[in-house]
């Protein structure tokens, strides 16, 4: 062992053998299909999302008066700014989409029932955090879009019975936006939220690594214990080459559409099409079907449903003989999303 080798084994005594196992955890062979090994992409991307915003946060200004012009100067003028803001706009997308098909994934091959109910929940706060930091990163650039996008989800939450006006004030720090509204989504997107999101995918991972991935048994395969792979080095430069191909992808999108700037925030000007990002396209529509408490209302109860699901679905196994309900449920809830979805896409209003 090296001078330096010895002088740090002897401060943190861990051999390399452990550290191979740590490491080397068995890895199920459906996990070399990238469907089943979803989960990686969000957090790389979660990872290109902390490094372009630690960039981007050295130029912008979060205020009423400043947001929009340090947002055109890192557009305009800072070096490569329209790269990293490109990237990282786009980063969001896919993260937001990689979040989601994810959740498909895990929900289509019953990977949260029993043991595995808590790491669902999680992943539920999880994917409450991806769609609130896009919510949030969506209202600071102070567009018309940002400035009224942010209003109308104030009024939304407003909505909620009981609670609603204190949700309202807290969004806004006020009653209506106002010079204190753009902090308040900037501490959120760039210092509460992240730190939320890194405790979470560290627990995430961890209980992972604790209770092992789902292990699936598919057609044909008999044998009592289903083939594995090591996960270092097999797994570990899997997922490297993944994250090099959605570097590549990352960078073609941002040159090829890059992240543009509408008009800057009018407060006395509503436009006449408030449309917020394709992800919120589905509660949108869903609000338009509907009057708004109703619409509001209903949304709470299906993300409780959404959060409670592993255990619904085992007491409907228990206690009912359809015991793939959850299979007919997913079927109906992605294709409600995908039509409200695409609905909300074709018309203008
Ligand atoms: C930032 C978001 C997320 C990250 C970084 C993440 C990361 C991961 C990783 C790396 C795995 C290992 C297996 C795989 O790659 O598929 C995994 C498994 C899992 N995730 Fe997530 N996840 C996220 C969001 C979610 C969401 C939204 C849910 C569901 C509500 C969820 C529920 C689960 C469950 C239950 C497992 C265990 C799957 C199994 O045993 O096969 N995760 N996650």
């Amino acid at each position: 062992m090296s001078g330096l080798g010895a002088w740090l084994h002897e401060r943190v005594p861990i051999s390399s053998a452990t550290l191979s196992h740590l490491t080397n955890e068995p890895v199920p062979n459906h996990m070399r299909r990238w469907w089943f090994a979803l989960g990686g992409t969000p957090a790389y991307l979660f990872i290109v999302q902390i490094f372009t915003g630690i960039l981007l946060a050295f130029y912008y200004q979060p205020s009423p008066a400043t947001a929009y012009e340090s947002v055109s100067y890192i557009t305009n003028e800072a070096a490569y700014g329209w790269y990293l803001r490109s990237v990282h706009k786009w980063a969001a997308t896919l993260m937001v989409a990689a979040v989601v098909l994810h959740q498909i994934r895990v929900f289509f091959t019953g990977a949260y029932r029993k043991p595995r109910e808590i790491n669902w929940l999680i992943g539920m706060c999880l994917l409450g955090c991806t769609l609130v930091m896009g919510f949030t990163g969506y209202s600071l650039v102070y567009e018309q879009l940002s400035y009224w996008g942010a209003t109308v989800g104030a009024n939304i939450a407003e909505s909620v019975p009981w609670i609603g006006g204190v949700v309202k004030s807290l969004i806004l720090g006020g009653d209506a936006y106002n010079e204190r509204t753009l902090s308040r989504f900037y501490v959120l997107h760039a210092a509460v939220l992240p730190t939320l999101m890194i405790l979470l995918i560290g627990i995430h991972i961890a209980i992972i690594r604790i209770q092992g991935v789902t292990e699936l048994r598919f057609r044909g395969d008999e044998s009592a214990s289903p083939p594995h792979f090591r996960f270092y080095p097999d797994h570990f430069f899997t997922e490297l080459t993944i994250g090099l191909v959605l570097m590549i992808l990352l960078s073609a999108l941002a040159t090829l559409f890059p992240a543009i700037l509408g008009a800057k925030a009018d407060p006395l000007t509503t436009p006449e099409v408030i449309k917020p990002e394709w992800f919120f396209y589905v509660t949108f529509r869903w609000l338009k079907l509907f009057s708004v408490t109703t619409a509001v209302l209903s949304m709470g109860f299906i993300v409780f449903v959404m959060f409670a699901w592993p255990f619904i679905d085992a007491w409907i196994r228990r206690r009912t003989r359809f015991s793939e309900a959850s299979v007919w449920v997913g079927i109906c809830a992605v294709m409600a999303i995908v039509g409200l979805t695409v609905w909300e896409a074709v018309v203008a209003h």
